[in-house]
């Protein structure tokens, strides 16, 4: 259908058209009229043939408003076949097509409060209601599925149809009635219903995706791409039994069309958008309870629908905005449509999770313990409300796995608070001008004249520098030993410490506890205060248990939990000095690698005089019992056990409970799953509890209760 070569201009003319190039937006009506319908159409193939779009919704949506733009101003250039004039069609030959009872319109979208605002203002003056005057909306999610449309005749299920262009679909009853969240028969009779067209989205839950996926995995079949397309593709399969095994579930979120015998419409019965759903809800159809809400005002939807953009990656299902719906029917009647979609709902699309960049070089990085970590520089780009121009690519196979080069244009993710990563090079866009990277054989942070050639050991990823003569680790080394998780020395963040570090002033961790406060206070943007706090940030952190020490000591594998383990053996820091390997692995689980790190560590000169100087300028090394970590005896209460906490808890801190419940044996953990045995519930905690009910396999415990159950 399109060349590469095309692929790629079409693109790179879309972000023209998208940026402000002077060179697109100054040509003739015409001719941008011409380009922006080829680009429309070429984006909507991406979308609904190819399930792989290569703009984000809002960005085609700008390209499809800068059409609607040309052709108010210049209606000479609308023509009947321009994108604007009918909805994208996913129709194929293999199933047979039916009119839809009412056409399925799309919707208008919105990306912020400013315009939902616009748009409560704009039905207001289109229904001739003072703008004061409040609007009630319904509000439910968008769900990111396919969209089905069920006609029920004298309550039995008689036709299922996909949304096709909007006006036709393709009749897919026998795979609708394998979906078991759509009833066969309901009882519409009781309503004086006949005849009714009900409106859906056919999803995946996000958990049984995964597992499909783990399996697929497991055969070696080709993974799916993600639960929408999963969904969609699902809907279309040939055989039935096929489409059982998919886990297709369908939420109903509109009854458009309901007439009696003689076909009169009876809709009239159903004053609101809700107290329809709570109809459905009654027939047996699923539809969205906990996550809907009759908002009284605009502002209470934009609150919820800020409300789901943070809930969203919580949530079972994928949703990719909400749907605000003007409650009363009344008022959706008098409002009406326009050609593409009704002037009663909107959608409130979510910030874009993933968007496509130009990758424009890789630089390296230089970690703590060496590792040379490669680093993509990106074309910025906003994504999920950040720009986003630098991502980690993490190791040498990341980027041979995924067969990343230089000039390639890249499909960037950022999902909750994950950290953006690249999910693949979109290869069609190549036109051969993109490069290989070169992983370097020679530490390319090294600043001498020296090359260090770089090692990669057994099992490890990465490539280390094993040799440092640029003192690149050490400047790394004191980052982490301030930072929080280590010494925790509040104000020294990585530019001070880069700061000191090109004064000369810390070149190891001991000068760190040795800095000229007086000297500090005439540095420019210092002064005497933030001289006096530093200094008493340090104070504190020189009496720091000395587990935090330990881990602070960058000692590769060396994490958080042997530290604690080697501390609670431990009276003074320096008897690890004389300990021997078994010393360490008879600890369950301290490891022989770390074992043989330590012993190495300690058998190194420079290090025992820096410990040595560190603990006279006033670092403690020494164990009390108040700080001895409390290492889980065998069989302790939550001993194997997960745990997360949800709410306010109110007789301790998130942190501290969290190690007490690591001091009793359990294994803290971030998200509900069925992996989670116990979730202990502070107030008001909100979708995890739900969640944990829901998966009825986890334990759930109020505060009171678990601190009752610790022995600490
Ligand atoms: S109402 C006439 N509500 O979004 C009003 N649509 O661009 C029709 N969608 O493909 C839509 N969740 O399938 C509505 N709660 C929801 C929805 C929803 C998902 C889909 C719908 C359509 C697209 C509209």
């Amino acid at each position: 259908m399109y060349t590469q070569s095309d692929q790629k201009s079409l693109y790179e003319r879309s972000k023209a058209y998208l940026q402000a190039d002077h060179a697109v937006h100054t040509q003739a009506p015409a001719q941008q009229h011409a380009d922006l319908s080829a680009l429309i159409i070429y984006h909507e193939w991406r979308y609904y043939i190819q399930n792989d779009p290569v703009l984000s919704d809002y960005e085609y949506d700008q390209l499809f408003k800068q059409l609607e733009k040309i052709e108010t101003e210049h209606p000479e250039l609308l023509n009947a076949d321009s994108p604007t004039q009918r909805v994208s069609a996913d129709l194929t030959e293999e199933f047979s097509q039916v009119e839809h009872l009412t056409p399925m319109l799309s919707l208008a979208n919105s990306y912020n409060a400013e315009d939902l605002n616009d748009w409560d203002a704009s039905i207001k003056r289109f229904l001739n209601i003072d703008p004061e005057t409040e609007l009630a909306y319904g509000v439910e999610p968008k769900f990111d599925g396919g969209s089905i449309a069920l006609v029920y005749e004298n309550d039995v299920l008689v036709r299922a149809a996909t949304r096709g262009n909007g006006v036709i679909g393709e009749e897919i009853t026998n795979n609708a009635k394998v979906i078991r969240s759509i009833p066969l028969k309901a009882a519409f009779s009781q309503y004086g219903i006949h005849r009714v067209e009900l409106r859906g989205e056919v999803l995946i839950r996000k958990d049984i995706f995964e597992k499909m996926n783990a399996k697929r995995a497991a055969e070696g079949v080709t993974l799916f791409a993600n639960a929408r397309n999963t969904a969609t593709g699902g809907l279309r399969i040939k055989d039935p039994k096929e489409v059982a095994k998919r886990g297709l579930e369908a939420f109903i979120y509109t009854l458009g069309y309901a007439v009696d015998k003689e076909g009169n419409n009876v809709l009239g019965q159903f004053s609101t958008h809700l107290e329809s759903l709570e109809t459905l809800e009654k027939l047996g159809f699923k539809v969205p309870v906990q996550e809907r809400k009759l908002c009284k005002n605009i502002q209470e939807v934009i609150d919820f629908c800020n409300y789901w953009q943070q809930q969203r990656e919580g949530y079972a299902y994928e949703i990719d905005g909400m749907v605000a719906k003007v409650n009363s029917r009344e008022l959706q009647e008098r409002s009406g449509f326009t050609s593409h979609h009704p002037r009663w709902a909107i959608a409130f699309k979510f910030q874009a999770k993933q968007a496509t960049t130009k990758l424009l070089n890789v630089e390296y990085q230089v970690g703590k313990i060496g590792s040379i970590t490669p680093v993509a520089k990106l074309d910025p780009v906003q994504l999920a409300g950040v720009t986003v121009s630098s991502v980690s690519l993490h190791n040498e196979d990341f980027i041979t796995s995924r067969d990343l080069r230089l000039g390639d244009t890249v499909l960037v993710e950022r999902a909750g608070d994950v950290i953006p990563y690249i999910v693949k090079a979109m290869d069609e866009l190549r036109d051969g001008s993109e490069t290989p990277i070169v992983f370097p054989q020679f530490c390319p942070v090294n600043s001498t004249d020296i090359p260090v050639e770089l090692v990669r050991e057994g099992e490890e990823a990465a490539w280390r520098c094993p040799n440092c003569v640029c003192g690149a680790q050490d400047l790394q080394r004191i980052i982490f030993h301030v930072s929080k998780d280590a010494m925790d020395i509040d104000g020294m963040g990585k530019q001070i410490v880069e700061r000191f570090y090109e004064l000369g002033w810390v070149t190891n961790f001991a000068d760190v506890y040795r800095l000229d406060y007086a000297q500090l206070a005439q540095l420019e943007g210092f002064g005497p205060k933030s001289a006096a706090n530093l200094e008493a940030a340090i104070e504190k952190a020189k009496k720091n248990p000395i587990h935090r020490l330990l881990y602070s000591l960058c000692i590769h594998h060396f994490g958080k939990k042997v530290s604690k383990l080697i501390a609670a053996e431990i009276n003074h820091v320096m008897e690890l000095k004389d300990w021997q390997f078994e010393d360490f692995t008879k600890i369950k689980d301290v490891g022989p690698v770390v074992a043989k790190n330590i012993i190495d560590f300690f058998q190194v000169w420079t290090n025992i005089e820096m410990l040595g100087e560190m603990e006279s300028l006033g670092v403690n090394m020494t164990q009390t019992e108040e700080d001895r970590p409390k290492v889980a005896a065998e069989g302790a209460v939550f001993s194997g056990k997960t745990i997360l906490f949800t709410g306010t808890l109110n007789k301790m801190g998130r942190k501290e409970a969290q190690e007490k419940a690591e001091a009793a044996g359990a294994k803290n953990i971030s998200a509900v799953s069925k992996n989670l045995d116990i979730l202990v519930v502070g107030d008001e905690a909100g979708s995890k509890l739900k969640k944990a009910r829901e998966l009825g396999t986890v334990t759930i415990l109020t505060e009171d209760e678990f601190l009752a159950m610790i022995t600490f």
